[in-house]
């Protein structure tokens, strides 16, 4: 029995890993607008759907959880219109909240049209109930994991979860390098989605560029966040169809 249990899971694993393998479209990149020129917004967000974004990025800072501060509601809201391809289809706003408390912001950007909402879980006191808010607004809800922040509590939760948003740096700024325990931590959360079968998304976070984005993906990320990779060069699709064509490596 224990045998036969052991053979299930590795080949529902071997099934999992080959669907990601044979579909790279399934791959997300998020460019994080924390590097976008703040001065025009709209544009940047324009340009980096045109030049391939698959998600945008929004990173909101409080100035408390995080020592930095960025933009609200309002500014998502005022995006949105921005946020869709050539022929019209609405790109995904990806809002990653570094805010303490979470819920009361969490309803406001829901209400702003935002699309995926995601909270750390050491900022909220009722992890459930905040997770629960966020989906009854319409959207999709997230957890996010410090490098140092243990995974446990997914255990208890994981069936209120669309997304597992995974730090590989410490959250606050963009540009710093990418902590390689993130790549295990990764490994094992992507195990945890597998065996409960569950569609979530396994996002990464933090110090990703061309030259390390496949060994992200290689340890089970779908969906890749870069900030100032995408935009601290000056030609946006360049750099997403180099990450692109690291993803398609066979
Ligand atoms: C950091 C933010 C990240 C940041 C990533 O707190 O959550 O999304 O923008 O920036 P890079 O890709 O430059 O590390
Ligand atoms: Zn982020």
């Amino acid at each position: 029995l224990g045998l036969s249990g052991g053979i299930d899971s590795a080949l529902v694993a071997a099934i999992a890993a080959s669907h990601r393998q044979d579909s790279p479209m399934s791959f997300r990149i998020a460019p994080s607008l924390l590097s976008a020129n703040f001065a025009k917004l709209g544009e940047e967000v324009a340009n980096v759907i045109a030049s391939g974004a698959d998600w945008i990025h929004f990173d909101v800072m409080d100035n408390h959880y995080v020592p930095n501060l960025t933009f609200g509601p309002m500014v998502c809201q005022a995006l949105r219109k921005h946020a869709v391809k050539a022929d019209g289809t609405p790109v995904p706003i990806d809002v990653h909240l570094m805010v303490q408390p979470v819920d009361a912001l969490a309803q406001a950007f829901a209400e702003a049209g935002a699309d995926w909402i995601s909270f750390h879980p050491d900022a909220s006191i009722h992890v459930d109930r905040t997770l629960q808010l966020i989906r009854a607004a319409g959207c999709k809800a997230g957890l996010v994991f410090n490098p140092a922040a243990p995974v446990d509590l997914l255990e208890w939760v994981l069936d209120k979860v669309d997304l597992v948003l995974l730090m590989s740096v410490n959250p606050g700024f963009g540009g710093q390098g990418f902590i390689d325990s993130a790549l295990r931590k990764a490994e094992r959360v992507r195990r945890l989605i597998d065996a409960s079968g569950r569609d979530i998304r396994l996002e990464v976070d933090g110090g990703i560029k061309v030259d390390n984005i496949r060994r992200v993906a290689d340890a089970g990320a779908d969906t890749f966040v870069a900030g100032s990779a995408v935009f601290g060069q000056p030609d946006y699709r360049a750099v997403i169809n180099a990450m692109r064509a690291e993803l398609a490596r066979g």
